[in-house]
């Protein structure tokens, strides 16, 4: 959605958006709207009475002369209390309104309204953060538009005095929301689309595009690594599997870099621990982490962040066939541990067994943080509310879950003590990639990921909850919501630069 920041001048024809917010406040340019219409606006807002709340919103049509042809008034509530959370999501709110209308472009008044308790640009910003995410559908399959999808918002104009401040205060945002809605093009493409080797060509490109240090490892360059976990969950696809190292160097020369590391399973039929047919069309999803990552490193890029920063993703499709990996199978991992794979489907965990390792080894990060649809058992435990953060490091953690809070994109801290490295203990190898069935199954998952950190400070998240929506979100219209991006990107911006 191309968003702009423009003066206050009423637009002729078309749809205004003004706001309002608890008891009727309007800012000056609204009241001389209301006086311009004799008095049509505040009229509405009577009539709504205490049903008119944040993100509510009345459809007015305007009187003959006024400039634009019809009004929306939007909610913001009480006007001293609203959070920029709270704004992005009257943003989302106004979006899908003004789509629902059928309109492909539209202007927002704002308004300084008294009391508000962010200054206007910073309410501009989060207002146009809101529907640029809430407007993003992905119809690149659909060849005849549906009723409900025929417009697509195309552009949406901030009204506002402070529309030079606004507009850089937007910059580096837009390259969030660009991140933001790579990922969830990348997460949306069925799997016959995008496999292994095409999203690690997407990783090439984007490199080109924003100056990212690119490298890919194919087959031979892991077999020679000795990346036998990763190795063994991709043998029995016909595709190859790949290593993306995506390096952003903006911050001083030879310091240690940030690590984001990714789970990138294209799509993961359980191999031969088979999936049951219903709803393994979700698997195309367990790519969501990589997804995140690669979002990230565009935003990164995009907005020039003075950091160092490597992204490392782990590509690979998990399947059943004569090739495939045995349940009972041991793999020797790069690390050297070696892995009872009890069950081929969880194959989240070998691949990044490899990659934490590589990327711990490779690049001794300072921190290093791992993206990954890992479990099913963090949706019985937190559902789709927010992501599992696991970490033995409670600053690292702390500061994860503040930029969760900032963004949304919320996490909560689980389990990662001693006791359960019990759970995966194997008869045969040093550890196997199952816990106890049902007995702590995330927390089984991540603590069999920390064997192969070493030192470097580390959190996983597991994401697979939260990396795709079966409902609408403020935020994100159903299907893939991009969860990471905003997040990554907040807890760089706010520890590294
Ligand atoms: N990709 C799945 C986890 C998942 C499940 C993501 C549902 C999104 C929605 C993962 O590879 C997996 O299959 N995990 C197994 C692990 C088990 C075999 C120990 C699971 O959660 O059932
Ligand atoms: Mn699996
Ligand atoms: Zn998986």
């Amino acid at each position: 959605m191309q968003i702009e920041f423009a003066a206050p001048t009423l637009p002729d024809g078309g749809t205004l958006v003004v706001l309002a917010a608890a008891g009727n406040a309007l800012g000056p340019e609204t009241e001389a709207l209301d006086r311009q219409t004799g008095g049509l606006i505040r009229r509405a807002l009577a009539l709504a009475g205490d049903r008119f709340k944040r993100k509510s919103m009345l459809e007015l049509v305007a009187p003959e002369g006024t400039g634009p042809e019809r009004l929306l008034i939007a909610g913001l509530g009480k006007a001293d209390e609203v959070k920029v959370a709270d704004l992005e999501a009257v943003g989302g709110a106004i979006a899908v309104r003004l789509r629902g209308l059928g309109l492909e472009r539209a202007a927002v008044l704002v308004d300084p309204i008294g009391g508000l308790s962010l200054p206007v640009s910073a309410v501009a910003v989060a207002l146009a953060t809101g529907a640029a995410l809430r407007g993003y559908r992905f119809m690149r399959y659909r060849t005849k538009p549906e009723d409900n999808d025929a417009t697509e918002l195309e552009a949406l104009t901030l009204l506002l005095e402070d529309h030079a401040d606004a507009a850089d205060l937007y910059r580096p945002e837009a390259a969030v929301l660009e991140g933001v809605r790579h990922a969830r093009d990348l997460v949306s493409e069925p799997a016959n689309v995008l496999g292994p080797e095409a999203f690690a060509e997407a990783c090439r490109a984007l490199g080109a595009e924003v100056g990212l240090e690119v490298e890919i490892l194919g087959r031979p360059r892991l077999q020679e690594l000795g990346m036998n976990a990763l190795l063994g969950v991709s043998q029995g696809s016909v595709r190859e599997p790949f290593v993306a190292v995506m390096r952003w160097s903006g911050g001083a020369d030879g310091e240690a870099p940030v690590a984001l590391v990714g789970k990138g399973v294209c799509f993961d039929s359980g191999g031969l621990s088979l999936k049951p047919p219903g709803g393994m069309e979700d698997m195309k999803w367990d790519m969501g982490g990589a997804a995140a990552v690669f979002g990230a490193m565009k935003a990164i890029a995009g907005r020039q962040a003075k950091a160092n920063v490597v992204g490392v993703l782990g590509l690979v499709e998990n399947m059943p066939s004569g090739s495939a990996q045995r349940p009972g199978d041991v793999v020797r991992t790069m690390s050297g541990i070696t892995v009872e794979v009890v069950n081929t489907d969880a194959e989240g965990r070998l691949v990044l067994a490899d990659l934490l390792h590589y990327t711990a080894d490779r690049f001794k990060p300072k921190a290093m943080v791992d993206l990954a649809t890992l479990t099913g058992a963090i949706i019985i435990a937190l559902g789709h509310e927010q992501a599992g953060l696991f970490t033995d490091d409670d600053e690292l953690g702390a500061r994860l879950q503040a930029a969760g809070e900032a963004t949304g994109e919320k996490l909560w801290r689980m389990p990662l003590g001693e006791p359960y490295a019990e759970h995966i203990k194997s008869d045969i190898a040093d550890i196997k990639n199952v816990g106890r069935s049902r007995e702590a199954g995330a927390t089984a998952g991540a603590i069999f990921l920390k064997r192969f950190v070493g030192e470097v400070p580390w959190a996983h998240l597991d994401i697979a909850g939260v990396t795709f929506s079966k409902r609408d979100l403020p935020l994100a219209q159903k299907g893939a919501t991009g969860f990471g991006v905003r997040l990554l990107d907040r807890w760089l911006r706010e520890h590294h630069g």
